[in-house]
């Protein structure tokens, strides 16, 4: 098939136009590069051995969006473009209604004039807000703490009463858990810009020396060793999720949430052991108040990812903290 990524050179689409391209789909990434950088679809070509189509374009452009489907012959959209900071969505609330719900609707529209409607949904695990029990299963209340968390839960909305005004639609709603690790080659990876969030990117940083220690909010959290709690899936499995959820997509119409998790917790402490143990380094530390918004623990059920796309992670903890740190060495030395 024909593919559009919106947000494709971003960390998790730049992966999953990847295994695309790999499961022999032709992709067209889209961004507006706010957060990524264009050297990424070279990168992506330089692995895949062939090219992919790259349009720079920003998601509430709906005239150039319904230009861009039409020119690629465009069969299924993967919609990654959004903003995604917790704390930032606090702050500026609007700016993620607009870019995320509004672009959303916005390609919606583009995709109904050019007859387009497949969509894989990047959303996220973040609509649960607190767990009322674990794991988390699909059928969990959804009540975010937070505005983006909130403005995925309105897209998934939004999207399922599409789906139940033409049955011609069909969606899938990935519910990620917490991306990490990069692709093997160390060429794409988690890059963000500017103080990362995420404590993959801050362990890495920490590890080449780029900052003097990590910070671990709460140490007494209800937890084994009292650190937070997190279901870590490796972007690569996520990107196979991906191309599992498009495959589903063609013998299946209707809108559709699934839980992409390993469906197991790793403490902040454990994954700290386990990236000092398999990259043979150090990772100093200390610990310092819990982060506002923080939960105590998380993690999925991701059964029904199973036996709707055939598809469970396949990576563990070792391979998220080896590839995460090649990427640092490498984007490090390229910068
Ligand atoms: C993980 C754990 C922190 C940084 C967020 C978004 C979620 C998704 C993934 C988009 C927590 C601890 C972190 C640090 C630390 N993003 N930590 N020191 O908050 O679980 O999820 O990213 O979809 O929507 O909410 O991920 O990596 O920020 O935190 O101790 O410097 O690491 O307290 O326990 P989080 P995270």
């Amino acid at each position: 098939m024909n593919v559009l990524l919106t947000g494709g050179t971003g960390y998790i689409g730049s992966h999953t136009a990847l295994v695309l391209s790999q499961f022999g789909h032709q992709v067209t990434l889209f961004d507006n590069l706010s957060n990524s950088k264009k050297s990424v679809v070279a990168r992506i070509e330089n692995i895949i051995g062939r090219s992919c189509s790259f349009v720079e374009g920003d998601v509430c452009d709906t005239a150039l969006l319904t230009a861009t489907l039409a020119e690629y012959s465009i069969d299924a959209v993967v919609h990654f473009a959004g903003l995604k900071a917790v704390g930032e969505s606090s702050e500026n609330p609007i700016d993620y209604y607009f870019n995320n719900v509004q672009g959303s609707i916005s390609l919606i529209k583009a995709m109904e004039t050019q007859g387009i409607r497949t969509m894989v949904f990047s959303s996220s695990a973040t609509v649960y807000g607190s767990p009322q029990q674990l794991p988390l299963k699909e059928e969990h209340p959804t009540d975010p703490a937070n505005p983006y968390g909130r403005s995925k839960l309105h897209i998934e909305e939004m999207l399922n009463d599409l789906a139940q005004s033409n049955q011609d639609w069909r969606v899938v709603c990935l519910r990620y858990f917490n991306p990490v690790g990069a692709h093997d080659s160390g060429l794409i990876g988690e890059q963000p810009q500017g103080t990362p969030n995420n404590l993959m990117p801050l362990i890495t940083q920490v590890a080449v020396g780029q900052r003097s220690e990590l910070r671990v909010f709460g140490n007494d959290y209800p937890t084994g060793d009292g650190t937070g709690v997190r279901d870590y899936i490796h972007v690569m499995d996520l990107a196979d999720g991906h191309a599992a959820a498009l495959e589903f997509l063609k013998e299946s119409s209707g809108w559709h949430a699934i839980n992409l998790g390993t469906g197991f917790g790793h403490s902040v402490l454990e994954v700290i052991q386990a990236f000092k143990t398999v990259n043979g380094c150090e990772v100093p530390y200390r610990f310092a108040p819990r982060r506002i918004g923080d939960v105590p623990e998380y993690y999925a059920d991701p059964g029904k990812a199973g036996k709707l796309l055939n598809w469970s992670a396949k990576r563990g903890l070792d391979d998220m903290c080896i590839s995460a740190l090649k990427y640092q060495n490498l984007v490090e030395k390229a910068s």
